[in-house]
């Protein structure tokens, strides 16, 4: 192995390790020996995932005015899945070693067995990735439901309820963030492929000429997100698919990968959909899903630019991102470089004493930020130690409350990044934390 290689071994081993050790993500069902490819997120991952939820919900709804919001079923039927092509496409190739009976997806092996190293495969068969339920009592076919692989197809499905209750009119957007389910044959790297996880899409309607157009403002917009979240630069890029990897409803896909520990690797999908998609439900339902411009007297169906990401793997690669090891004081340290809007806590509240008069005191500084930030209050162990534990889950500034606060109703925040430490009043806090997350004063 080289040098480099193990480096990112290394890398992964690490976050992994953090992230179970710190209450970040657990192997579900633990206490029984894990569940494959299923995790838990814990007390400071519900926070990150949130936040990166937040973070995409944010930029793509709230600061907009051409996109609104969905929630759509993750139980659906399955005329939707048949009218999408789910279920005539949504495949994966699957061969079995016949030396050791372990199964694989068939281009990610090379013909060669990863387990045993025999080439002795069988010949690959489609592989539906959904999962396949019954909803109600009855097991037969007439109940068969579908775990949606997918949140994209919500939007479309609701395509005319949002636009006759909105009054919106292309081009615009529904977004959704949610969880969706693949039966995936490899599992792998973490939470990077687990058959349970969470997406943040968009449906994008245009009027048919704007595609393109609409196709490379996406492309740029969904760059910077990344980067303005902290992803540095040479660790992102963006790839044009070739025209023998595009989907089945694909006019053109381009994805913004990561440099993960093990290589390049795909975080978000950006897809031209063209009509494929309100056509196919149209006819499948006999609903009309097309859109009537007053304006011009013309009535289209809206073309459709896809921006498709992972929300649980959006939120590992921030975290291998933020992952450095520096020294502070000749003493070294683990430091999660999160974007303030990312990390589990923006605040840390820590008390030099647990006892009275201090504590109290501590409590009411706590009480004071928790209405605008997502706070952490420890009082356990030196106060050295607790600064660590701060940077090694990402908190960007601690408070610390001593024996002087009594006295000039002053308190030290302290940066994660910088570790400098200042005097700032209690009742300028709030506003002196809201200028350094770059946000406007309450
Ligand atoms: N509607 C289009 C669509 O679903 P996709 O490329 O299959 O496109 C979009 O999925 C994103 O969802 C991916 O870029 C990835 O971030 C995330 N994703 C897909 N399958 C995943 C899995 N098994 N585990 C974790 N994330 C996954």
């Amino acid at each position: 192995m080289t040098d480099a290689a193990a480096a990112s071994d290394d890398l992964m081993e690490k976050v992994v390790r953090l992230c179970r050790h710190r209450g970040f993500i657990f192997p579900s069902a633990d206490i029984y020996g894990g569940f494959r490819s299923t995790y838990d997120y814990g007390p400071l991952g519900v926070n990150m995932l949130r936040n990166v939820k937040n973070a995409w919900w944010r930029s793509m709804v709230q600061l907009r005015d051409d996109v609104v919001g969905l929630d759509a079923a993750i139980l659906s039927p399955p005329d939707v899945w048949k009218a999408s092509g789910h279920l005539a496409t949504f495949t994966d190739p699957l061969v079995d070693c016949r030396n050791c009976h372990e199964r694989w997806r068939e281009d990610k092996i090379d013909g060669v067995c990863p387990n045993c190293g025999s080439h002795d495969l069988t010949e690959a068969r489609a592989f539906n990735l959904m999962f396949k339920t019954h909803a109600g009592p009855v097991e037969d076919e007439g109940h068969v439901a579908y775990l949606r692989p997918e949140t994209a197809q919500g939007m479309f499905v609701n395509f005319a309820n949002v636009l006759g209750t909105t009054r919106k009119k292309p081009p615009f957007g529904i977004a959704q963030v949610g969880k969706s389910f693949r039966n995936e044959i490899t599992p792998q790297n973490f939470v990077f492929r687990t058959r349970e996880f969470e997406q943040m899409e968009m449906e994008y309607f245009v009027p048919p000429g704007e595609s393109q157009e609409w196709f490379d403002y996406w492309l740029t917009e969904r760059f910077a997100w990344y980067l303005d979240l902290g992803i540095p630069e040479e660790k992102l890029r963006l790839r044009h698919h070739e025209t023998s990897e595009l989907s089945h409803y694909s006019r053109g896909t381009a994805d913004v990968e990561f440099l993960f520990p093990w290589g390049w690797d795909e975080l978000e999908g950006i897809a031209n959909r063209g009509d494929f998609d309100l056509l196919a439900h149209a006819a499948a339902s006999g609903e009309k899903l097309d859109f009537f411009d007053p304006g011009t007297n013309e009535r289209y169906v809206p073309h459709v630019v896809e921006p498709a990401a992972g929300a649980t793997r959006t939120m590992m690669a921030f975290l291998i991102a933020a992952y450095h090891e520096d020294e502070v004081a000749g003493e070294p340290r683990n430091v999660l470089r999160l974007h303030w809007r990312l990390a589990p806590y923006q605040v840390a509240v820590l008390p030099l004493s647990k006892k009275e008069p201090l504590e109290p005191f501590a409590r009411q500084v706590l009480a004071r930020l928790q209405p605008h930030f997502m706070c952490d209050y420890d009082t356990t162990q030196g106060i050295g130690k607790r600064y660590r534990r701060q940077d090694e889950v990402g908190t960007p500034w601690c408070v610390t409350v001593d024996f002087e606060s009594l006295d000039d109703d002053a308190v030290t925040v302290r940066d994660r990044d910088t570790t400098e430490q200042v005097r700032v009043p209690i009742g300028d806090l709030v506003s002196e934390l809201r200028r350094r997350t770059g946000e406007m004063s309450p």
